[in-house]
């Protein structure tokens, strides 16, 4: 199976240049679609969030996010169509069964209250565009400067009149429609949401439907103008992801903190492997942790579905376990953590499981998921499909390499240190010392870096070469 090294060289002759990359790290938090899909309560939440705080605080997990549906009635109601609550201006607000706290016009904020008391932050997922009930009912658009309702050109505006009809949301078509923003009541009414979830102290939106397959410039541009006008620092997080490009993350990454560059992501093996593609196409496009809305923005992988699950859309919280080995949860870690992914926890707080709690707060990965630099996937020696190798940069003279195999079969892999060069000119590689985080039996010897695999399983050298 091996090949020579000077093939390794041959086919780097492609690789990047050393770059420098913002020092702010990628954001961490628990969303709860992973474990609630889109039932969760307040009880169910806090609980969460508490847990969050506790455990996972002290390791930069900060965002509590609750994501879809928070303003749909569990009654009758399903993932395409169901009744939702809303104000006398169209603005939706929390579901009072589930979220008790919001009764009396108070929204997220006591919720909010609480996630900040707790040291954390509160984040919100949001559908981009209006709500189709919103627009038959044909609220009027609140003017937030006048208080009164929206008024141009003689007239006073509607949610019937900002409406897009012809462009429903792909993936919830009876739910949701973009919004006509040439219109100033469609900007309005954009302004009027977010002046509303900012007076209740959001710290996060997650804003769905509008990348990807999905994308609606027009719509990012204007919430992350009205964000940026806010007297609070709200980080934008865009969704989902399919056949999201690099040219289309050119277009957004300045204006928004991070977004996603796959579809949903499951606890299936096969949508792993389909992520080492994306994740080097973004990498190599140097897209990672570059200028965003007031901060730096990421390329989001999506969660980390370990631990107590639900499944996608049901309308049943968690109940049954992750269907990832261990393997295949430290192999996802692992990539995440070097392309520098957000880590959104998925799993039910309530039930964090020793195991799972010591991967996504391993120190190593957790130092390189915020802080590390020039990370990409790098041409492998072997021309062995389904073996990928990732290497960063660290802080005081490290270097990181990770071996992957997406085989289902144990894979010797090998490299040298000083083939690193190629990728990092200006470097010394002469002398490597370090070793596998995750497996002792494999060794930096006489500078090789060689590694027996699992399958499924992956190699993290931790290295100082001088
Ligand atoms: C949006 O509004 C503008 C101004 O009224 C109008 O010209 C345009 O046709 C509208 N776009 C859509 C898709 O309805
Ligand atoms: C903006 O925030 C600062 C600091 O939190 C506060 O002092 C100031 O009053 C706020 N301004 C407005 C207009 O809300
Ligand atoms: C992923 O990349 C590998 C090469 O590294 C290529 O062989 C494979 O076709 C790619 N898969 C997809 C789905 O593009
Ligand atoms: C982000 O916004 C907050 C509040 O407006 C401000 O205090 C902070 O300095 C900003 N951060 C950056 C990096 O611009
Ligand atoms: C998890 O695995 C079970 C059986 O092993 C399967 O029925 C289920 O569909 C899987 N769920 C997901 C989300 O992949
Ligand atoms: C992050 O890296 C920089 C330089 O690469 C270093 O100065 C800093 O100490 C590192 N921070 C942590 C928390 O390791
Ligand atoms: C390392 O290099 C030394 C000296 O060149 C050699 O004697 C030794 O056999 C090598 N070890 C391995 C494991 O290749």
């Amino acid at each position: 199976m091996e090949f020579s090294v000077s093939l390794f060289f041959f086919l780097c002759l492609l690789t990047q240049s050393v770059s420098s990359q913002n020092a702010i790290a990628p954001p961490r938090g628990w969303n709860s679609y992973d474990s609630f899909s889109w039932i969760i309560s307040q009880e169910e939440f806090l609980q969460n969030a508490e847990v969050l705080s506790q455990r996972l605080f002290p390791h930069g997990y900060e965002y509590a996010v609750v994501d879809f549906l928070w303003y749909r009635s569990l009654d009758g109601g399903d993932l395409s169509f169901g009744k939702e609550n809303k104000d006398e201006w169209g603005r939706l607000l929390p579901d009072p069964d589930r979220w008790p706290s919001s009764i009396g016009g108070h929204g997220f904020k006591s919720v909010a209250d609480k996630v900040h008391s707790m040291g954390l932050k509160f984040g919100i997922h949001l559908m981009a565009g209006i709500s189709t009930q919103v627009v038959e009912q044909n609220t009027p658009i609140l003017d937030t400067e006048t208080g009164g309702v929206y008024m141009e050109a003689g007239k006073e505006w509607h949610a019937g009149d900002i409406g897009i009809k012809s462009r429903a949301c792909s993936w919830m078509p009876k739910s949701f429609m973009a919004i006509n923003l040439t219109l100033g009541a469609g900007r309005a009414y954009l302004k009027s949401i977010y002046d509303l979830y900012a007076s209740w102290d959001v710290d996060f939106v997650k804003l769905d439907c509008v990348f990807g397959d999905n994308l609606d410039i027009d719509e990012i541009t204007t919430v992350s103008g009205i964000l940026k006008e806010l007297n609070r620092s709200i980080v934008l997080s865009l969704s989902p992801g399919v056949s999201a490009t690099p040219q289309m993350a050119r277009q957004v990454s300045g204006i928004v903190n991070m977004y996603r560059i796959t579809g949903d992501y499951w606890d299936q093996w096969q949508q792993m492997t389909d992520h080492f593609n994306v994740s080097r196409e973004f990498a190599s496009a140097k897209l990672i942790g570059i200028r965003g809305l007031n901060d730096s923005s990421w390329p989001d992988l999506d969660m980390l579905p370990f631990g107590w699950l639900t499944d996608p859309g049901v309308k049943q919280g968690p109940h049954r376990f992750t269907n990832l080995s261990s393997t295949e949860q430290t192999t996802q870690m692992t990539l995440w953590s070097i392309a520098k992914s957000p880590l959104m926890y998925g799993g039910d707080m309530r039930n964090l499981e020793e195991n799972t709690f010591n991967l996504i707060t391993n120190p190593t990965l957790l130092e390189i998921n915020s802080n590390s630099s020039n990370n990409m996937e790098v041409c492998f020696p072997f021309q062995t499909p389904g073996i990928r190798s990732w290497i960063a940069t660290g802080s005081g003279g490290k270097v990181y390499v990770a071996y992957f195999n997406l085989n289902q079969e144990n894979s010797w892999i090998l490299m040298k240190t000083s083939s690193l060069g190629s990728e990092l000119p200006g470097r010394s590689f002469a002398n490597c010392q370090g070793q596998d985080a995750w497996n002792e039996m494999n060794k930096v010897t006489n500078e090789t870096l060689v590694a027996d695999v699992e399958p499924h399983g992956c190699a993290l050298f931790v290295l100082t070469c001088t």
